[in-house]
Order: structure tokens, then sequence, then C-alpha cells
């Protein structure tokens, strides 16, 4: 007898790492560090003791590189799910500096279709994995009583971190960070990205 399982509403991490992320980091580590020098207060948001910037790389030449890649691998994205083809992606980008003893609480991103982040330099794995909360609401009403949680039974999963590597999931995913537990920054760029139709110029 064979037994088939079938996947009904999935929720999809997509990842990707990035060939030049050595040098690619290096100059976002730089760029990321110029920037809260030019703005040590940063925002408070869900950071824990961290440094966040305000969400406008978007509009910064020096992060134009980053921001291009976003776009790039959420429009690869959309089209695997069949997304409409007169889009167009918007996205928000931020920095995050999360130094030793430093977290994320969980949180999710509201109007957006996809949210992410990149991971610019960190001490893996020490320095705290993203975990993400099941988003099935309805199976918080009876737990599994197993020996080892598998990715159905599991109430939470986590992904460790890599030094250039992409993650984008569904803004409603519920997410946080574990608290950095290395000696050195967690330095990650977060975004939210928009797909809305295209306003035509002509009438
Ligand atoms: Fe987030």
């Amino acid at each position: 007898m064979e037994i088939i399982p079938n996947l009904l509403f999935p929720t999809l991490v997509w990842t990707t790492l990035f060939d030049d992320r050595e040098a690619f980091n290096a100059r976002l580590l730089e760029q990321a560090r110029a920037l809260r020098i030019r703005n040590p207060t940063g925002v408070a948001n869900t950071n824990i003791k961290g440094w966040q910037s305000p969400n406008n790389l978007q509009d910064m030449a020096e992060f134009s590189e980053i921001n291009l890649r976003i776009l790039q691998v959420c429009q690869r994205i959309a089209e695997s799910q069949n997304f409409k083809p007169n889009l167009t992606l918007q996205s928000q980008a931020w920095v995050n500096i999360s130094p030793p003893g430093a977290s994320n609480q969980v949180h999710f991103h509201p109007n957006c279709h996809f949210s992410g982040v990149y991971y610019v330099s960190l001490d893996a794995p020490e320095c705290g994995s993203i975990f993400f909360r099941d988003p099935r609401v309805a199976s918080r009403m009876m737990t599994y009583p197993v020996d080892k949680a598998t990715e159905f039974t599991a109430s939470e999963l986590r992904m460790r971190p890599e030094e250039g590597r992409m993650y984008v999931f569904p803004g409603w995913l519920e997410h946080g960070v574990e608290e950095n537990l290395s000696s050195r920054d967690r330095v990650s760029i977060s975004f939210n990205v928009l797909a809305i139709p295209q306003v035509s110029s002509s009438k």
C-alpha cells in the first residue's frame, strides 16, 4: 500500500547564493558602516540592541547593486508563481547591524508581497539563526507527540544564515532572529518588495 503525501498551500522560503559574495560583501560592509556613522541613532523597530537604518537604501546610489539584485531575485520568483507580466516591483531596503547580544523579535512585514534578508557579514553558527513560525494558525490547537519534529509537525523552523546568501519569503510569514552569541557584528540588509500595476503615461 503506497501512501502519498500531497503538498497543499506550501510556505516557500527561497534562497540564492551570490558567486561574487566576497568582494560584493566587502563593499556592502563598508557602506553599511559608513551609513551608521552618518546616522548613529538609526530607527527603533524589531531590533533589540541592534542598529537599523531608515528603509531608504533604494534611493541611495551606493546601494544600487544590492537593490538591483533584490529586484532581480524577486522578479524571478514572481515569474515562477505566475505573477501578471505588467507589474513593476518596488522595493524598500534597510541595513541591520546586530552586535553580540542583539536579536530581532518575531514580526512580519505587512503590505508587501515578498520580504527578505541578505547576509553581508556574520560569524556562523553562533551569530544566531533566522527562524520562521508556522503560519498555519489552526495547527496551534493541537501539537503532535513526536520524538523529532519534521517540517510538517514543527511549530518553528530555523535556517542558518550564510554570508552572501539572500533569503526571500512571503511578507506575512512571521519570523525573528536569534541572539547573536558570536563575538562579531551580524550585518544584513532586509527588504520588502511590492508588485504594483504599471502606470501608463499615455492616454
Ligand atoms: Fe523581518
